[in-house]
């Protein structure tokens, strides 16, 4: 342990899963989550949490800070794209929500972990969801 405390969100498959368990390999105590929580056996904690709800939000960052009184590092990285053939055969709605979960979604951690939505600093947080794919391919004509 290197007494430091992460929250890895969306670390219940994918890039989240493998960020989660190499801080965990580190030594950091790390709290992955994802709208599913504790699935299954893993090298970290799994806490349910959705990001696109203010009151979840609330609630895992609290539950963090009541375990560990400290998060140390936050990796940004709960998100989805859009349909395959990109944002031309997505509706408004499924548009939206991309918004909602991989823009406003970063939004609300980092607010809640900082208390400022520009609080950047390269070694505490980090930010991968994407929304090039719904950007790249808008618009896309012949
Ligand atoms: N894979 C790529 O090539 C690529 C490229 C560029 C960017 N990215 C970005 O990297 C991130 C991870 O990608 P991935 O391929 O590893 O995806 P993935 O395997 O589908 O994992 C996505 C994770 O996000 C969680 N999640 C989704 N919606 C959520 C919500 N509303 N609240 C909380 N957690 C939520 C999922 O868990 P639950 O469903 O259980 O909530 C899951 O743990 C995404 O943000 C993606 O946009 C990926």
């Amino acid at each position: 342990m290197n007494g430091k405390t992460a929250i890895v969100t969306g670390a219940s498959s994918g890039i989240g899963e493998a960020t989660a368990a190499r801080l965990a390999k580190a030594g950091y105590k790390v709290y992955g989550t994802s709208r599913r929580g504790a699935r299954g056996e893993r090298s970290f904690a799994m806490l349910a949490l959705d990001v696109t709800s203010d009151n979840s939000v609330e609630a895992a960052v609290a539950e963090v800070m009541r375990r560990d009184g400290r998060i140390d590092l936050l990796v940004n990285n709960a998100g989805f794209t859009v349909a395959p053939a990109g944002a031309e055969e997505s509706s408004i709605e499924q548009s939206q929500s991309i918004f909602d979960t991989n823009f406003f979604g970063v939004v609300r951690m980092t607010r809640r972990w900082s208390g400022r939505w520009d609080a950047y600093t390269p070694s505490s947080l980090a930010w991968p969801p994407s929304l090039a794919r719904l950007l790249e391919s808008w618009p896309r004509r012949a």
